[in-house]
Parts: structure tokens; sequence; C-alpha cells
């Protein structure tokens, strides 16, 4: 009998489309992904393939990214309704009022955010460049950063400039509890604290390793160390088991006291509404062209970076 996997491989070659998944997918999700990358990663991949179907399992701003670079492509993002609290949170008009009442900022905008806010961005990034976007400006060049405050603060502690800071936040990340990280640390005093710097600086001070998603797969590879703490959203684990043998991953129990910090809009997408997305070329991912021609500079800008 035919799985869902399989039906989504056969459907797939049928119409030469490709999955593009995040690391907080379902496991499930994971094994039918083409490529599985962090937010740069998956830019870089939906940028490069040749596919004439792009199935996105990950959130909106990820799949309006992959359209934005893939004008001529079908876009496909299972569920519409898998937003990110970071891009809902940072509506265009208050973002416009923000950038004008600070004249002569250059801004620099967390890839999470909507095509809108790409498009009033003069360079977008992600964790794992924006240390790296941030050095490539002069330094005397004032900077408006959006909308993640805790990684604009990571950044200015790593590159010791002075950010002006878009008041967000990730309502997973921000939601670790630091008693439960202590208690953790105790129990597991060999365990390495990586995290991801979506996290509040609380948590952060804490940390052996901070960095994306794609950042603390390899760091638990290449590390010596056999266990760790994770300071992300869960779906990560799936990846770390599968690419390290024998290693062991402590997740941190948020302020309620489960372990159960998942990032409720990437777990909308499940096999079911890839099967569904993939036989009806529904849903897709729109964009104005006008709209998408000034999102996609400061796209270019970073992948140019990056
Ligand atoms: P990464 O780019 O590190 O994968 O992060 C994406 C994200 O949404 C983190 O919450
Ligand atoms: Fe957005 Fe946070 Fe979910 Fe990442 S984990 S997609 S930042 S809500």
């Amino acid at each position: 009998m035919e799985t869902k996997a399989d039906k989504i491989n056969r459907l797939k070659k049928e119409k030469n489309a490709i999955i593009l998944a995040h690391y907080y997918q379902e496991a499930e999700i994971q094994d039918v992904a083409d490529f599985l990358g962090d937010s740069l990663a998956l830019a870089q991949a939906a940028k490069k393939t040749d596919a004439d179907i792009i199935v996105f399992a990950g959130v909106h701003f990820m799949a309006e990214t992959a359209k934005i670079l893939n004008p001529t492509k079908i876009v496909l993002l299972p569920d519409l309704n898998a937003g990110c609290s970071l891009a809902d949170n940072t509506p265009a008009d208050k973002f416009k009022q923000w950038i004008d009442e600070h004249p002569n900022h250059t801004v620099i905008s967390y890839i999470n955010c909507s095509t809108e806010v790409k498009a009033m961005s003069d360079i977008i990034c992600t964790s794992s460049n924006a240390e790296k976007i941030v050095n490539s400006l002069p330094k005397d060049e004032k900077i408006l950063f959006a909308p993640d405050k805790y990684l604009g603060k990571h950044v200015m502690k790593k590159t010791g400039r002075e950010l002006v800071l878009w008041d967000g936040s990730c309502e997973v990340h921000t939601v670790f509890s630091e008693l439960e990280l202590i208690n953790l640390m105790n129990k597991y005093p060999n365990a390495e604290v990586l995290a991801h710097p979506e996290c509040p600086e609380n948590i952060l001070a804490y940390a052996d390793f901070i960095g994306s998603t794609s950042g603390i797969i390899k760091r638990s590879v290449e590390s010596d160390s056999k266990e760790f703490i994770i300071l992300t959203e869960p779906g990560i684990i799936h990846q770390l088991e599968k690419k390290t043998e024998g290693k062991i991953f402590y997740t941190v129990p948020n302020l309620d006291g489960c372990s159960c910090n998942n990032c409720p809009y990437m777990k909308l997408n499940t096999l079911d509404k890839i099967i569904s997305a993939l036989e009806n070329l529904e849903p897709q991912i729109h964009i104005e062209e006008n709209l998408r021609l000034k999102a996609l500079k400061s796209i270019e800008r970073m992948l140019e970076l990056s």
C-alpha cells in the first residue's frame, strides 16, 4: 500500500516539485523534504532550484521569500495560517512610521517579517548572518534593526555597535524557564548549552554556543561533548539525533513547566496538507510585482553578502 510519504514522493516526481523544510517541522515532514535548512540556507536553496513547484514546509515569511526569489514558479504553503509572531507583530504601517521617525538610518530587517516590511528595508539578515551584515556597514552608519530585539541585542554585544531596536520577540523562544535551565545544568553538568539568538539575554547568558538552527546542528556534530541542553524549538531534535550518534539532547521546560515549546505556526503543516497542496496546487503564495521587486532588493543584498 502507498504510504503518505510514498504518495508525496510520487507527486513530487510527477509535478517536478521540491519540498523545502525547516528544522522545526514534524519529523515525518523533515523525512520527505528534498532540502532542510535554516532560514538563510532555505532562501539560498529557493534561489537555486530548477523545480517548477516549491512546497514550503515552514512558515509564511519563508514561503514569501521563496516567491520573491522565484516569481515564475508556483510556491505552495500547505497551511496559509502558518505565520510567525515576529512577522505578525510588525505591521507595515507602524514600521513605516518608525522608519520615518529615524531619518538617515540604514534599515536591517530579520528575515522573519512580511514582504511589505522587506520592501521598506535596506538589507535583510538571518540569525546566521546578522553579525556579518551589520559589520558590512561603515562603523559610523546609523542602523535600525527589526523586528527581533533579542537578536538585535545579541548582535550589539557581538559587534560592539549601537542599533536602534524594534520592540519585537518570538513567542516560542521567550518562554524558556531560567530556573528549569539551571536545574538541568545542575543535573547534567557536562552538557553543553546551545541556544538560538531569539532567546532573551537572561537565557543566552548561560549558553556555551549561540547560533542559528544550522549553527546549533553543526556545533553538536563537531563538539566533543556527548550531552547538550537545547534552547530552541524541539523540532530540531530529530536532525540532531540523526546527525550525531549516541549523543543526548535535553529540551528545556517553559514557564508553565512543560517541555512543549513547539512553534504553533510551524506545526500547522502536516503530511495530509502537503499531499493536498501537491494535488491541487493550492494554497499558493502571490505577491504584487512592484512590492516583490522592492523586497527583492533587500534580500539580494543579503545574499550577496552571505
Ligand atoms: P533559523 O534561521 O535559525 O533557522 O531560525 C528561524 C526561526 O524562525 C527561528 O525561530
Ligand atoms: Fe516565528 Fe518564533 Fe515560530 Fe520562529 S519559532 S517561526 S520566530 S514564532
